[in-house]
């Protein structure tokens, strides 16, 4: 009983993240270059028996960079332990990982920008001469004790390497930061999902899919799921382009691809504070949510299409973003002294 039960648990559902999720390098569309990098430090380590440097994955949620990270151990075919920095609270948490860390294997640690600078501090040690220094008791009688690690490799992911203090942004080998996709690259993603989850999607649809997904994969594949679904129950399940357009229209995904909370942000630009500039602090607070959110979430993938911009005073509504809310931008002379 038990054993069905772990089995059952283990065979993915067709919902299952993983089963869209590449499991090698060659299987991820996208960021070339960063995919022939890490082929090469990857061949170079497994050919010279070597442990691989440290790699460090930044860019904004969705990108790739767990799976960028999950694929490096399956082809240096060596152990793989996951951790996250938001769960790591002082060094005693992160101790059994590092010794447990087989010759070779490869730590993860999610969201690295999290960790406390206890641990920060911690690992540099640990990731340059493979050595923790435990301190024993207090006071007068205490003793640092040194302990060897086995040569392992630490790979850390962050959507802010801005929190990262450089002493270990600075022990990471490897740096790579990831950018947003590109259309072809995303219908490529949609493509190949849909063959995953046995659906049937016409090119058109999967390019228009792609399209409305703000250059990232992770909402690709949720769209894809939600124009499945509809596609199952108002249609016959094969994805055509009027399909994918209707489904989409539901789910309030404009052209640009962006959803309700990102035309909210440029509405709120807009309409509170006269398009800007404006602190984030302040949007933030207006629409009810964490900086942290619209930092992380919702600001990169604007910036990128250039309907706002960062300005010394804040943000501040582009040309192109008075466009996209059907508004018209203010003479140029306004804004010139909105900057004064
Ligand atoms: N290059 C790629 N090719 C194909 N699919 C991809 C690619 N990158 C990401 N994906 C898909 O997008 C999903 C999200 O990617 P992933 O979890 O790696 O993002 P992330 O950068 O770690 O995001 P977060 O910052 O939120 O943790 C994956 O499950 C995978 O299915
Ligand atoms: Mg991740």
């Amino acid at each position: 009983m038990v054993r069905e039960t772990l089995l059952g648990g283990q065979s993915p559902t067709p919902e299952d993240d993983s089963v869209l999720r590449p499991q090698l390098l060659q299987e991820m569309v996208g960021q070339q270059e960063v995919h022939a990098r890490l082929k090469i430090a990857v061949g170079a380590a497994t050919k010279r028996g070597d442990t691989l440097g440290h790699v460090l994955f930044d860019g904004p949620p969705g990108l790739g960079k767990t799976t960028f990270a999950m694929c490096i151990p399956r082809h240096l075919d060596v152990g793989f332990q996951i951790a996250n920095g938001a769960a790591l609270k002082a060094p005693k948490d992160i101790i059994p990982y590092l010794t447990n860390a087989q010759e070779g294997s490869v730590l993860f640690i999610d969201e690295i920008h999290r960790l406390p600078k206890t641990i920060e501090e911690f690992l540099y040690p640990a990731m340059e001469d493979f050595r923790i220094d435990i301190v024993l008791g207090e006071g007068i009688n205490a003793r640092t004790i040194n302990m060897p690690l086995k040569p392992f490799t630490l790979i850390g992911a962050t959507t802010r390497t801005g929190l990262i203090s450089a002493p270990l942004r600075d022990r990471f080998q490897i740096r790579e930061h990831l950018e947003f996709y590109n259309i072809e690259e995303l219908t490529e993603i949609v493509l190949r999902s849909a063959a995953k989850l046995k659906t049937r999607v016409e090119d058109s649809a999967a390019r228009e899919i792609a399209t409305r997904s703000r250059g990232t994969p992770r909402l690709a594949n949720n769209r894809l799921r939600w124009v499945r679904d509809y596609a199952t129950d108002q249609a016959d399940g094969h994805v055509t382009l009027q399909v994918a357009r209707d489904a989409l229209e539901m789910l309030r995904v404009d052209e640009l691809g962006l959803d309700g909370q990102d035309r909210k942000y440029l509405e709120t630009l807009l309409r509170v504070f006269h398009g800007g500039p404006a602190g984030v602090e302040a949007i933030a607070h207006t629409l009810n949510t964490a900086t942290d959110t619209l930092e992380d979430e919702v600001e990169p993938f604007l910036l990128r299409s250039e309907l706002i911009v960062r300005t010394p005073r804040g943000r501040q509504l582009t040309v192109a973003g008075y466009d996209h809310l059907g508004a018209t931008p203010p003479e140029p002379e306004v804004q010139g002294e909105l900057f004064r």
